[in-house]
């Protein structure tokens, strides 16, 4: 496999063209952002964490039922991914109030739901990336509503598998974020899966362990990523 050139650069991550046409190399980079890009950084290492984070994690998902891009890691900031075409939309799953939640429905964080909120941004910078509904994605045709609800099983089944495993490791999943991609007909699972797209509490403490360390200048934003990998790991 020859890795050739980028076809896309993110926040947080360069996409490659390799010789295959069917797959891409993904390189994580150290770049965080917040606010839609209002506030900039870097979190030293965090792209080799990410890197690693994700891969693990998506290797257990497929075991449990969810397909997803991942295919190899090739360096400590580089995986071998399929060459999905990313649906724009940012699949959200809460089990605990937190962030936009908190802020748009004035509820103070940490109230635990009885049953997980997913929720859809349609992802398009340019606009701030808002909130849309079933039948706002139905409208604007960016998926089907066999695809909506394909996609709403696929993220409450990470959720349970992610739950689950981060409880073991004394680490309460609050919310995350997932996109999925089209992949030869198939919608599968892409992006990446990291504390810069997942909140992680203390499940003693409720220290937070993810990217809100940086959106809220809490400190030792390294040590926390590092924290994450090393329970990950245990
Ligand atoms: P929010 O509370 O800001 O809407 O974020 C919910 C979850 O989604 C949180 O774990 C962070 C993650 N997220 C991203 O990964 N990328 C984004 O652009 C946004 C808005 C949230």
């Amino acid at each position: 496999m020859k890795k050739l050139d980028m076809v896309y650069e993110g926040k947080a991550k360069k996409v490659f063209r390799t010789d295959d046409k069917d797959k891409f190399v993904v390189q994580y980079k150290d770049d965080a952002t917040a606010g839609n890009g209002a506030k900039k950084g870097t979190i030293e290492d965090k792209g080799i964490v990410n890197n690693k984070m994700s891969a693990m994690l998506f290797e257990i998902l497929e075991k449990e039922g969810v397909p997803n891009h991942f295919e190899e890691l090739l360096s400590d900031r580089e995986q071998l991914v399929k060459a999905v075409k990313i649906i724009p939309l940012e699949v959200i799953v809460r089990n605990v109030s937190a962030g936009s939640f908190s802020k748009r429905y004035g509820v103070e964080e940490g109230i635990l739901f009885d049953n997980p909120v997913v929720e859809f941004s349609y992802k398009v910078d340019e606009l701030g990336d808002p909130l849309i509904n079933d039948s706002h994605i139905l409208a604007l045709k960016l998926a089907t509503e066999e695809e909506i609800e394909h996609i709403k099983g696929m993220a409450l089944r990470v959720n349970e598998v992610l739950s689950e495993l981060f409880l073991k490791k004394n680490l309460k999943l609050i919310d995350f974020k997932l996109e999925f991609g089209k992949y030869h007909g198939e919608t599968i699972l892409a992006d990446e899966i990291s504390p810069d797209t997942c909140r992680l509490w203390d499940t003693e403490t409720n220290e937070k362990l993810d990217k809100d360390r940086f959106r809220r200048d809490l400190g030792n934003i390294k040590e926390a990523y590092q924290e994450v990998m090393k329970r990950l790991e245990q």
